[in-house]
């Protein structure tokens, strides 16, 4: 995941930790404790909470102005060089922040030294994560609402498409091909739901904590919270600086978006294939097989029913990572960040291409209600009738299973069978029969809220609508 320097990028300058140290740190260690190389991409988020910070420090008076204003200005021009691509990022100086501070330092001098005042590493990544974080919970919402309104209007063109509904893969009662896009839409919008939570409780903030202890000068936490548009301070400095229950919470929200597509790129798949022959998805998101010249591959979501493993498995990364960890900061919280890294573009990538696939389908509603006569999907429907008759159902369930019986041995759907033969199963039964044994007339009949009539997806939909503007 990480890029790792080739060796020729090392020099054996001895790292600056203090004047304790007698040697030069072995360029195999400076290799495998460097986190450079990934947490660059924290840049922004560290200056960020660093310009906050030195803000704060200011109108403390713990620094001066004259410092305030030297590392503003050194903070844009740094930041100017990292957007430009021409900022030199120095594996020697093992991470992101101490990049930024050396960089810093070398361009307004003492004042970039008296930054890290009343700040540790500690509190420093731990803000840094969350603001970084928060960012991209705010993308993932956004790309969450594109995928629902993507269901949410296939859904409306195909209101009223009869699709067999499964219950342990076989036909059980006809359901409507928008119903169940509308199912998709409810498990995107819960995660986009769990996402906002989980982002309350990202949005603290840590700094103040310093390396574990709190310190001794007068900073003002709530106003670099304010600053930073952070909903509160963490309340215990220990917890600030070790905990990263945030990254594992989010991490098990991605994980269940995760969940929920795979559950979608399977139907997609058995879908797609010639056995069930219900949909087509566009050429753009298929691939051929250089063998079989036949071959139109659902390719897009089988990645993405794997690349849910990948996440899943981030998850039980970072919840091993914390696990066992003696309070406070310990290295270990530096494997946070690959993990979380590729779980959001992954999840990112995914949503993105999920909105733009699900409009790419192609329905094929004969098929689909072909599918449907040949379950008997509309048994229940027979014996919800008699029940309105005055049958027990149990005695109901029975005469319909004789009638599916006869069905089967006939090859007919049961609103094939005659009248005459429907009667021979149980007396009650009269013309009316047929308009419950239609598969429309099943899919109509369920409108409790909820149900799969057209009418209440349309009203369903309406509501979604609403909802994601
Ligand atoms: N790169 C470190 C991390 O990601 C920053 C904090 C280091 N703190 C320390 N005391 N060594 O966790």
């Amino acid at each position: 995941m990480s890029t790792k320097p080739s060796d020729n990028q090392l020099d054996n300058k001895s790292q600056a930790w203090s004047a304790l140290f007698s040697e030069p740190m072995s360029d195999l260690v400076k290799r495998y404790t460097s986190s450079v190389f990934f947490d660059k991409r924290l840049w922004l988020a560290d200056i960020t909470g660093s310009l906050a910070h030195a803000e704060m420090l200011a109108a403390q008076g713990i620094i001066s102005g004259a410092d305030h204003a030297a590392i503003q200005s050194g903070m844009a021009t740094l930041r100017a060089e990292i957007e430009a691509g021409t900022f030199e990022w120095k594996l020697d100086l093992e991470d992101v922040h101490l990049n930024i501070e050396a960089r810093l330092t070398q361009l307004v001098g003492d004042p970039g030294k008296r930054l890290h005042t009343g700040r540790s590493r500690n509190d420093q990544v731990a803000t840094d994560v969350r603001l970084w974080l928060r960012g991209e919970i705010d993308v993932l919402g956004s790309l969450l609402t594109a995928l629902q309104k993507a269901l949410v209007t296939i859904a409306e063109k195909n209101a009223d498409v009869i699709l067999p509904g499964f219950t342990h893969l076989q036909v059980a009662q006809p359901v409507s091909f928008g119903h169940h896009m509308l199912a998709y839409v409810e498990m995107f919008s819960r995660d986009a739901e769990r996402l906002q939570d989980v982002r309350r409780r990202v949005n603290r903030l840590p700094l103040g904590a310093a390396a574990l202890a709190g310190t001794s000068y007068p900073l003002d936490r709530e106003r670099v919270a304010a600053t930073l548009g952070m909903e509160g301070v963490c309340q215990n400095s220990l917890d600030a600086v070790s905990d990263r229950d945030f990254a594992i919470e989010f991490s098990a929200a991605a994980a269940l978006v995760m969940v929920h597509i795979s559950r979608l790129s399977e139907e997609l798949i058995l879908w797609m294939s010639q056995s069930f022959g219900f949909i087509d998805i566009a050429d753009r998101f298929c691939t051929g097989s250089s063998i079989m010249p036949q071959k139109k591959n659902p390719d897009v979501p089988e990645l993405a029913r794997g690349k849910t493993g990948r996440v899943v498995g981030h998850l039980m990364g970072l919840l091993t990572l914390m696990k066992g960890q003696p309070l406070a900061y310990n290295k270990d919280n530096q494997e946070d960040k690959e993990p979380l890294f590729d779980t959001v573009d992954t999840v990112q990538e995914t949503l993105r291409i999920f909105a733009e696939l699900v409009g790419g389908i192609t329905v094929k509603p004969e098929a689909m209600e072909r599918a449907a006569l040949r379950g008997y999907a509309t048994a229940t429907d027979l014996a919800d009738y008699l029940v309105r008759k005055g049958v027990p159902f149990r005695d109901a369930h029975e005469v319909v299973a004789h009638a599916v019986k006869v069905g089967i041995e006939s090859g007919k759907d049961l609103s094939e069978l005659p009248l005459d033969v429907l009667q021979g199963f149980h007396a009650g039964i009269a013309e009316d029969v047929y308009d419950v044994l239609t598969l429309q007339g099943s899919l109509n009949s369920r409108q409790v809220i909820g149900g799969t009539a057209p009418v209440e997806a349309t009203r369903q939909i309406a509501r979604h609508r609403a909802r994601l503007g």
